[in-house]
């Protein structure tokens, strides 16, 4: 017995459940960049002692320490550790409960510094050198933001194996949220982050949603307030011919089309939902169960454009209620509903009166609906702990493409067109 236990001890097993998470507030309007910084590496002038002090205790232990920290960026909360160390990525890895052939996206705070600290280049020079031509339109307008690139792996990039799960290209992006850059720029390490909830849970756009999933498991998380965007970034890879979109997220498809360039027109959307386990992904999360509530999830989404409304709620109240039905147990059901545009907040108890309901509106347009869907999946699981949930998607057209593709893989095969 006394083996096996110091054996787990060192081995670190045993301290993986073990921290003491401390939430530490940063004030995002303290924090201020020179409008060339993302270019040249500047540092930021932080104006509050104590988000500067907090900041500082962050970047400490991201540096020097392997360890991990939760920070907020633009689109969700991050669990970031060095991508050049195998020992934070690992920790990374462990406090998520990810699997690990799916490579994580490395931040910098700058252009200067993924010359500097991947490709570990000190000249001077053309500051755009290291990412293909087919790329600088889109990083010009863009960056910071959250757009990710592929970038090849060659001899010169100082990235753990792990951060990149052995494939032969890194994904990058500088963050436009002002903790994000300040993080990444106070510990001069770029920052392997994936969103910080544990994985299949819906990604966490509020350090409360880190701090529910991730307590006792990682050291500090930054509390910075809520997520501007609300789903992750845009993932695009310019390396093949021709450019393609690979994760739907904070800019639109129809964005990277209008001003990436001649190539980008003919970009296209990577759109497989699974992949068979034995198969060669070009983007390994696809084949992992995502975003997931707790509570059974049904999707609406809406594609019939000619049909009338009514008709359309008649395809909605009928599948609504075939789902109770099928779902009912002897118990009462309390029963989540997320409405956008269409469906009414009464639409439920026009049903049935046999269930408690709890309704909220996503908001009115894509931009609102892309920054609630999370947030929303998350209340109604862990506040109100609804048994069922029925969410109104919106069309696939701008934010609408980002936001069904979360909502699809959130509601597993339940699915309804309308
Ligand atoms: O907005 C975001 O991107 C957030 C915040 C924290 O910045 N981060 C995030 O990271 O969403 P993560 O690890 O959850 O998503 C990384 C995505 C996955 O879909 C992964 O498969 C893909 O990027 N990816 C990363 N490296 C790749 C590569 N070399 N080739 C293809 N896909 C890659
Ligand atoms: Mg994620």
């Amino acid at each position: 017995m006394q083996r096996s236990f110091s054996f787990l001890r060192r081995s670190g097993f045993h301290s993986a459940m073990s921290y003491n998470t401390k939430v530490l507030r940063v004030d995002p309007s303290a924090i201020h960049f020179s409008a060339t910084a993302h270019i040249d590496g500047s540092l930021p002038r932080i104006s509050d002692p104590e988000t500067e002090k907090h900041l500082l205790e962050a970047a400490r232990l991201i540096r020097d320490d392997g360890e991990t920290v939760a920070f907020p960026t633009e689109t969700v909360y991050g669990l970031g550790g060095s991508s050049l160390n195998d020992a934070s990525v690992r920790n990374i890895y462990k406090a998520k409960n990810r699997p690990s052939d799916n490579p994580l996206i490395s931040h910098v705070s700058s252009i200067a510094q993924l010359n500097r600290r991947i490709y570990q280049q000190d000249r001077e020079g053309d500051v755009l050198r290291n990412i293909p031509v087919v790329y600088h339109e889109l990083v010009r307008q863009l960056w910071p933001g959250p757009l990710t690139i592929l970038l090849p792996i060659n001899e010169e990039t100082a990235l753990s194996v792990l951060t990149t799960a052995g494939q032969p290209t890194f994904a990058v992006r500088i963050p436009a949220d002002p903790v994000a850059r300040a993080l990444i720029a106070l510990s001069d390490t770029p920052i392997a982050a994936p969103s910080a909830n544990v994985s299949t849970r819906p990604s966490p756009t509020a350090a409360e949603h880190v701090y529910h999933d991730l307590k006792g498991k990682i050291p500090l998380i930054l509390d910075g307030g809520s997520c501007r965007v609300g789903v992750e970034s845009t993932v695009i890879d310019g390396l093949v011919n021709p450019p393609m979109l690979l994760r739907p997220g904070g800019f639109t498809y129809e964005e990277i089309i209008e001003l990436g360039g001649e190539q980008w027109s003919h970009c296209k959307v990577e759109n497989r939902m699974t992949v068979g386990s034995g198969e060669k992904v070009r983007t390994p999360g696809m084949k992992y169960k995502h975003y997931s509530p707790r509570a059974s999830t049904v999707a609406f989404a809406p594609i019939n454009d000619d049909l009338p409304t009514s008709e359309r709620m008649k395809i909605v109240t009928s599948e609504i209620m075939k789902y109770m039905t099928s779902h009912g147990t002897d118990k009462r059901q309390k029963v989540g509903l997320l409405t956008s545009i269409m469906f009414p907040n009464n639409l439920l108890e026009s049903i049935t009166d046999e269930v408690d309901v709890v309704v909220y509106s996503l908001g009115s347009s894509g931009k609102e609906v892309q920054s609630n869907l999370f947030a929303m999946l998350r209340r109604l699981d862990e506040e109100d702990e609804v048994d069922l949930i029925f969410v109104e998607g919106i069309s696939d057209r701008n934010e609408g493409l980002a936001v069904m593709n979360r909502l699809r893989k959130a509601a597993g095969g339940n699915v309804v067109s309308f």
